[in-house]
């Protein structure tokens, strides 16, 4: 004992090994799943101006891109599909031969073993932008449902494995779930984007899908950041309408709610660590004022630390380098 009777923390923290050996959390490649941007065309692979080492592909340059994900040990993919032609009713989402049908199709004719999670969504392939019908400048929610089921059902029958819908419309999973089982899909899971807010880290992404609202906002249907009591009602609602996963989204500004999800309910919770929290560190790095590497580690780290099973995000192929490493 020292003479004024403090505990010694430091002694587990002396060597590598040491402090490997209690280390509470791990990344593992398991964790990602990488995002990807299919868009109709030849010949492109297009970078993100605002997603540096992010691009669009047209699906003669998709394989490349997966090619590589796969060889890194990454599981699981969700694609976004970004159409020629968008209309009122966004139906290039729910056309049989759309971008992302034949993006699915051609993923799971290549690599069978890929988990290939689709993103359902209008907002991609509708000229307003919406997530959903839009009726003098109001998003319809029931309307949109209808939509939103033909969106998943399509994709579940290009052959995408988890059918994540992101839309935010009320009652998106139990019309979904039901679209599914009736189409011979019980086995097809849901990943909800259950606790989506309306976050201004969505806008390089709408940059890379071509999906900002034409008017108005997202704040009719997304969430507000100040609140933490209706994202437990928003994922009890998803829940009990038949999730299988539950997502949080954006992450890095709230992990609170990460926390909130995993102590609460029993499914596997998801973090997206979205297209702003992925372009804010690339400007940063490329400024050489942070240390990119270390910075999403420990960024990445801090959702699994949350309760994050987990994580969607632009890094994964850099991080699954790394823990190779
Ligand atoms: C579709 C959708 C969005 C994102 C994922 N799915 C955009 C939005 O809601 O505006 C954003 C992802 C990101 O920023 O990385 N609704």
């Amino acid at each position: 004992m020292n003479k004024w009777q403090f505990d010694r923390h430091r002694r587990l923290r002396q060597s590598a090994n040491l402090r490997a050996m209690v280390r509470e959390t791990h990344l593992h490649v398991d964790d990602f799943i990488y995002p990807i941007f299919v868009i109709e065309g030849e010949n492109v692979k297009q970078e993100i101006p605002s997603m540096p080492g992010i691009y669009q592909f047209s699906l003669d340059r998709l394989n490349e891109e997966v090619e590589e994900a796969v060889r890194l040990g990454i599981k699981s993919v969700i694609v976004f599909g970004i159409p020629v032609e968008k209309d009122e009713v966004g139906s290039q989402a729910y056309c049989e031969h759309g971008i992302v049908q034949q993006a699915i199709r051609q993923i799971k004719q290549t690599y069978p073993e890929l988990v290939v999670i689709a993103d359902t969504c209008l907002c991609e392939y509708t000229s307003h932008g919406h997530c959903g019908v839009v009726e003098n400048e109001q998003v319809l929610n029931d309307p949109s449902l209808e939509l939103l089921v033909k969106t998943a059902v399509s994709q579940a029958k290009a052959g995408a494995d988890i059918i994540a819908p992101s839309n935010m419309m009320d009652g998106f999973v139990v019309a979904i779930r039901q679209g599914l089982d009736e189409a011979g899909f019980t086995h097809v899971p849901i990943m909800s984007y259950a606790v989506k807010y309306a976050s201004a880290f969505y806008g390089p992404f709408r940059d890379a899908a071509n999906s900002a609202p034409q008017f108005g906002d997202r704040k009719t249907y997304q969430m507000d950041p100040a609140n933490r009591l209706e994202a437990f009602r928003e994922a009890e609602s998803d829940v009990r309408e038949g999730a299988d996963f539950i997502m949080v989204k954006p992450a890095l500004a709230y992990l609170d709610i990460i926390r909130d999800m995993k102590n609460h309910f029993h499914l596997p919770i998801v973090a997206y660590n979205v297209s702003g929290e992925y372009a804010m560190v690339k400007a940063a790095a490329q400024n050489g004022w942070v240390n990119e590497k270390q910075i999403v580690m420990e960024m990445l780290m801090g959702m699994k630390r949350a309760g994050a099973d987990l994580i969607l995000t632009y890094f994964a192929k850099d991080v699954a380098r790394w823990l190779q490493e």
